[in-house]
């Protein structure tokens, strides 16, 4: 092309930015096998492009991504965009048999999906086994060209990823679990940007950890990511508040606080301003458990280190990590989430509900006459007592195909039998098993109490729902009481996001427009419990005009 017709193009896009908003951005994952070294032992980790955490994913709002997955390893792998929502395109989602076959070894797929009204931090990672353990990474979500942040700008950003390291073979670990019948083993140690930081182990050489280096009076924007299998995580840092301004890709009303808990798959941007003249400033990622699980107690490590201090001199300013069973602490971060509500920003809470819903979720017990250190029966996971079986094709699939026998469509709205929920518990504790979703019509509003269950033991549950966001508009603790706690309900400025945890022995209400046609996984983001059978699927159908409907699979679409 003559160089001033390249002239006459840039002027076009100058005086027409909007022609030119949207760009096209490729990616291209390979997934490989790689040797990794953490508390002193060696182990081969599946990876994407060698690299543990993931690479960043970055893209602006109203680009399409195009991301080529090539499988190098001897697993199925598939990838999820943990929170993208995938508006018509569910095929480029990811959760293997839900709304793709996996991509086979030898095999490749390309996701392509269009970023719509989002920005912020989200994840990308595997879905399927537990693959998620080491492929796993940011996805960055930049404003519109010359849009800014609904606060003063950072002057840095930095992806902050936490993550859970086992010694052993993560799949050795749940294959093993599952012979038994009995919980996995929990993690070796947790992690900040793949490092374990100062953990006591059996190992003498030193850990390594991440260091975080700022100067006095600039602002650092902390992308935080739990990309943890098990485990909810307190996240803080010596001598400095935090100011979160973002959860799960939006936007919230700042607030200041010393600690954050975050569960896995969600993710809160926060502001630390360096305010301290020198020093180095001990960062501290401990498990959040209220109640008798076993958990990986081990406290991760980072640094936050002052320009022009010594390093070898300075002593770190410690912080101490919250005690597990802090739920206090959890209680007054989750509390203090409202979303920003502004007019440019505002929460669009559906104020009137199609769809009712009441879904139990917690543990079971079903026999197992193989299980022998389960004494032939093993614990099990359900929603509404349904423990959700895999199919072996994909679901969106057999939706969009009319393909018979894949699913039903009888998911129960409420659980089979009422019970004293966080109470004791009844004294059958099996489960029915079954692949069923729940159908709902394009565009409905839905409302769902997410109830736990004190079966085998009360526990907290992070819940994510592909597909869409979601507004919290109600929490409590014990048993929800449909007459009186929807009078509480917030239904102006509820914190909208993607994953949320339903507290241990108590519930949450949720609210979503169900205006995206498709085939949608919901489960628990604690890899164990989704093994055990914590999820189901919505069906939403197709709406009446040619924009409300699910487009038609690429080519390349993985078979099974
Ligand atoms: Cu982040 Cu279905 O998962």
């Amino acid at each position: 092309m003559e160089a001033s017709c390249v002239r006459v193009l840039i002027l076009v896009a100058c005086l027409f930015p909007v022609l030119v908003e949207s760009t096209v951005r490729h990616y291209k994952f390979n997934v490989v096998m790689r040797n990794t070294t953490r508390l002193c032992s060696t182990k081969p980790i599946v990876t994407v492009n060698g690299r543990f955490p993931g690479p960043t994913l970055y893209a602006r709002e109203d680009d399409t991504v195009l991301v080529k997955v090539v499988n190098h390893v001897k697993y199925n792998v598939s990838i999820h965009w943990h929170g993208v929502r995938q508006l018509r395109t569910g095929w480029a989602d990811g959760p293997a048999y839900i709304t793709q076959c996996p991509i086979q070894p030898g095999q490749s797929y390309v996701y392509n999906f269009t970023i719509t009204g989002q920005r912020g931090t989200l994840l990308w990672h595997a879905h399927i086994l537990w693959l998620r353990a080491t492929v796993h990474g940011a996805i960055v979500i930049l404003p519109k060209r010359g849009v800014p942040y609904p606060f003063p700008k950072p002057n840095k950003e930095v992806v902050v990823i936490l993550a859970e390291w086992w010694k052993s073979d993560t799949e050795a670990v749940i294959n093993e679990a599952l012979k038994s019948g009995l919980a996995p083993n929990v993690s070796d140690a947790h992690t900040i940007n793949g490092q374990p930081g100062l953990v006591s182990s059996n190992c003498s050489s030193p850990q390594g950890e991440f260091k975080l280096n700022v100067e006095n009076g600039k602002s650092y924007m902390l992308r935080i990511i739990n990309a943890a299998l098990n485990e909810e995580l307190f996240f803080k840092i010596a001598g400095h508040k935090l100011t979160v301004v973002e959860v799960d890709a939006t936007y919230v009303k700042p607030f200041k606080t010393d600690t954050i808990v975050i569960a896995p798959g969600q993710t809160t941007n926060v502001i630390l301003t360096a305010d301290q003249s020198s020093g180095k400033y001990m960062v501290a990622a401990s498990p959040f458990m209220d109640a008798p699980i076993a958990v990986d107690n081990n406290t991760a490590t980072a640094t936050v280190h002052y320009a022009g201090t010594l390093a070898s001199s300075a002593t770190t300013f410690a912080t101490h990590a919250p005690p597990k069973n802090a739920t206090p602490v959890a209680n007054n971060f989750i509390d203090s989430l409202r979303s920003l509500n502004s007019k440019k920003y505002p929460a669009k809470v559906p104020l009137t509900v199609d769809r009712s819903l009441f879904f139990t979720v917690g543990l079971g017990i079903n026999p197992c006459p193989t299980c022998k250190a389960g004494n032939g029966s093993r614990v099990v996971a359900s929603i509404n007592n349904v423990t959700f079986v895999m199919p072996t094709t994909a679901l969106l699939q057999a939706h969009f195909f009319k393909t018979k026998g894949v699913f039903t469509t009888d998911f129960p709205g409420n659980p089979p039998s009422a019970f004293n929920y966080t109470g004791t518990p009844p004294a059958n504790l099996q489960t029915s098993n079954g692949t069923k979703v729940y159908r709902l019509p394009y565009n409905a509003t839905v409302q769902l109490v997410l109830q736990d269950t004190g079966i085998i033991s009360p526990e907290n549950h992070p819940l994510h729902l592909h597909g869409f966001n979601f507004f919290a508009v109600g929490k409590g603790v014990g048993n929800y009481n449909p007459k009186k706690d929807p009078k509480k309900f917030n239904l102006v400025d509820p914190v909208e996001r993607n994953t949320i945890s339903v507290p241990s022995g108590g519930w949450v209400a949720i609210r979503f427009l169900a205006d995206n046609p498709g085939v949608w996984f919901m489960h628990c983001h604690l890899e164990v419990h989704t093994t055990w059978g914590l999820k189901m699927a919505f069906l939403v159908d197709n709406g009446k005009n040619p924009n409300e409907s699910l487009l038609p699979p690429p080519k390349d679409l993985p078979k099974c």
